[in-house]
């Protein structure tokens, strides 16, 4: 028998199911758009796992910039209802027909396809099995859920995107953030010299956890410097994308995670450097090198703050002041 043969492997039983079980889950919940006071703890009917899913009893889920800003706007979803989340950590309660990878009771986490996968900020989360890897022993659920969306992004963008060298130089913009602080120590497992933007009272921080030079976003011009780049990781887009041009050496690129502005793609053209945007994706390897990392003590997530379920919209609003240090998580069981 292949691992593609399914015939052994039907959707497997609910361990969770009980007569008396009740098919329904509490959910961070809207049916407008607006701000954190539209979110309700809502009473929803409980997924169930569809082919090549796995339904995940969330234990923590972890709370995205993209939350806040899907909350109040529709960006790339359809109008609400809307129930956000895309990082989970959990406990697989039952396997889909087909999936091979897992088994229910093995402790998972991932991120939900972006971004029409969303679902996390609730008691239960379907999802593709292929969007998790399991969760590393040495962590608990808090720690995991901080990590998908963020480490992938980091990821995603200093290892597949710019092929981020040993030796080389990389300015990483908000680097105290929840995507930056991981990307620092991404950058420094891979060998890089690593520069952080941040206000003066995280540049503690941002040298804990490895950075070699950290500029005051707040007091400082990070162009007003004879230092240049290999690799720019851009977390603010806009003008910051075509002034991050400037620092690259011949050959560079500036990744950012949000739009630059009209004159980003010729002040690139004409510097002789390469200037994407990226949108994460849900990443079975990338997950699976991200727990790698976290199992040799590599990658770690700061959480500075966790938030019940019930006090999601509580979650949002301090989120959204944008100066949130690592990462907001939301804690479910
Ligand atoms: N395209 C994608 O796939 C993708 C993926 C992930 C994230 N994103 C986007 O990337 C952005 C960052 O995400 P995140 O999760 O890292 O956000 P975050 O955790 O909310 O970032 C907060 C950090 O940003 C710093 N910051 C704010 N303004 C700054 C500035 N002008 N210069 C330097 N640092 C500044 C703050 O530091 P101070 O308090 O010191 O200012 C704070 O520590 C968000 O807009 C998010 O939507 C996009």
């Amino acid at each position: 028998m292949t691992s593609t043969d399914t015939s052994a492997n039907p959707a497997s039983p609910d361990p969770a199911a009980s007569p008396d079980a009740a098919p329904v889950m509490l959910a961070l919940h809207q049916t407008t758009l607006g701000g954190p006071e539209v979110l309700r703890l809502t009473e929803l009917p409980r997924p169930a796992p569809g082919p090549g899913e796995i339904l995940v009893a969330v234990h923590a889920a972890g709370l995205n910039p993209t939350d806040f800003k899907h909350r109040a706007l529709s960006i790339f979803l359809p109008p609400p209802p809307l129930t956000l989340g895309w990082d989970v950590s959990g406990t697989i309660v039952q396997t889909g027909f087909g999936v091979t990878l897992f088994r229910p009771g093995d402790e998972v986490f991932g991120m939900l396809p972006y971004p029409h996968g969303a679902g996390s900020h609730a008691e239960y989360v379907t999802g593709p099995a292929r969007a998790f890897a399991v969760k590393p022993a040495g962590i608990d659920h808090i720690q995991a859920a901080a990590l998908p969306l963020a480490a992938l992004t980091a990821w995603q963008a200093l290892v597949d995107t710019a092929d981020l060298r040993a030796g080389q130089r990389v300015l990483i913009h908000a680097a105290a953030g929840g995507v930056g602080h991981l990307a620092v120590q991404l950058a420094k497992e891979r060998g890089a010299h690593v520069t952080g933007t941040a206000s003066a009272p995280k540049h503690d921080f941002l040298r804990e956890l490895g950075a070699d030079a950290c500029v005051d976003h707040r007091t400082e011009d990070f162009t007003d410097t004879a230092e240049r780049y290999d690799v720019v990781l851009d977390a603010l887009g806009g003008e910051t994308a075509t002034r991050s041009v400037g620092v690259l050496r011949p050959g560079g690129v500036v990744v950012s995670l949000l739009p630059g502005d009209a004159d980003t793609g010729a002040a690139a053209e004409k510097a002789g450097v390469r200037a994407v945007g990226l949108l994460v994706e849900h990443d079975r390897a990338g997950m699976r090198a991200i727990a790698e990392l976290v199992e040799r003590g590599r990658l770690r997530a700061h959480v500075s703050g966790t938030f019940p379920l019930a006090e999601g919209a509580r979650a949002h609003a301090q989120g959204e002041t944008g100066r949130t240090t690592g990462k907001l998580v939301v804690t479910v069981r």
